[in-house]
């Protein structure tokens, strides 16, 4: 493990794409202050240019060599990282992240993962590091290194495989530069964490056509059969998508109706979904609570009609 994890952070230092794994999802990483290697991101994943970038550190005392961190934003990160948690502040004037990873915007998001490789990895290249998702822009998020190797095998120079992403969501993100604490994203930290942590509602991220956070872009994630949500059952030539009690169904979210577990086994079983050739894969209803609220999020954007890219 230590060779790969030395041997991908010279990669990184060497401006090349590394994947590896958070306990979200997995990420396609670059150096954050390479301005190229930045590039070489979006070019990779396809992805408009316009779509600012998260960037991962090893600490929050890295993060606030980045960004400005305010009294609640620092309340935030020290409960929740490392965590599934990404929080967007005001860039530190002199900041040495590539300012392509904030597409032109004054604030940068940041974000100290929890699993262990991400951690080595950080350590190991001493230095910021920006990581979407590890997908071809517009398609499911990676919980596995075969996914990743699937979507962007030829275009990364290392997979570092940590397994299965625990979560299986992508981070929640929190927004603090609009004076009030707003959710941007929901994700693998549910809402309800947070508002109880700071005492008061979130702000809400507000419209997708308008997208503060370009996560919000009306379709995304998409996988390439339609899905309709909601569904009670299947009709003729549906493959299902269950969530709780079903017997006989093959896919199922979480057979116990665990949110958490049904946010782990999302991606992946869409994925799985779309290898059987379904064209259309119909969805049991999912509760709004919890980290429902994050698993309902993806489904309706899955569930969008079709942008271009
Ligand atoms: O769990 C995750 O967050 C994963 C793992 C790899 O860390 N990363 C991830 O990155 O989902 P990505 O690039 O797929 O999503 C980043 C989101 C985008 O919706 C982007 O618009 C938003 O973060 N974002 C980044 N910088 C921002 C900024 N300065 N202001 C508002 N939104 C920002
Ligand atoms: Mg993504």
């Amino acid at each position: 493990m230590t060779q790969s994890v030395t041997h991908a952070a010279e990669a990184l230092i060497e401006g090349k794409l590394v994947a590896f794994p958070t306990e979200t999802v997995y990420g396609l990483g670059a150096d954050a202050t390479q301005d190229k290697a930045v590039a070489h991101v979006f070019a990779a994943k396809n992805r408009p240019s316009f779509n600012p970038l998260i960037v991962h550190v090893a600490s929050l005392d890295e993060a606030a060599a980045h960004g400005e961190f305010g009294i609640e934003a620092s309340e935030l990160a020290k409960l929740f990282w490392p965590g599934p948690l990404t929080l967007v502040v005001p860039r530190r004037e002199g900041c040495a992240v590539s300012l392509l990873a904030s597409a032109g915007l004054p604030t940068i998001a940041l974000r100290v993962p929890k699993h262990p490789l991400a951690q080595a990895l950080l350590r190991a290249a001493r230095r910021p590091v920006v990581a979407p998702s590890a997908n071809p822009s517009g398609r499911i998020s990676p919980t596995t290194a075969a996914h990743v190797r699937e979507g962007l095998g030829d275009k990364v120079s290392v997979i570092l495989d940590g397994g299965p992403s625990a979560i299986g969501l992508e981070s929640t993100i929190i927004g603090f530069t609009g004076g009030r604490a707003t959710l941007l994203r929901p994700g693998g930290l549910a809402r309800e964490d947070i508002e109880k942590a700071l005492g008061h509602k979130l702000g809400s991220g507000g419209d997708a056509r308008k997208p503060s956070s370009p996560g919000q872009l009306e379709s995304h994630y998409a996988p390439r059969a339609k899905l309709r949500l909601n569904a009670k059952a299947a009709k003729e030539g549906e493959a299902y998508l269950a969530f709780g009690k079903a017997p006989g169904a093959r896919f199922n979210l979480s057979p116990t109706g665990d949110l958490t577990e049904a946010a782990a086994n999302l991606f992946r079983l869409l994925h799985e979904l779309d290898t059987t050739g379904a064209k259309v894969i119909a969805v049991g209803p999912i509760p709004d609570h919890g980290l429902g609220e994050a698993i309902n999020d993806r489904l309706k954007r899955a569930a969008a009609p079709r942008s271009p890219s």
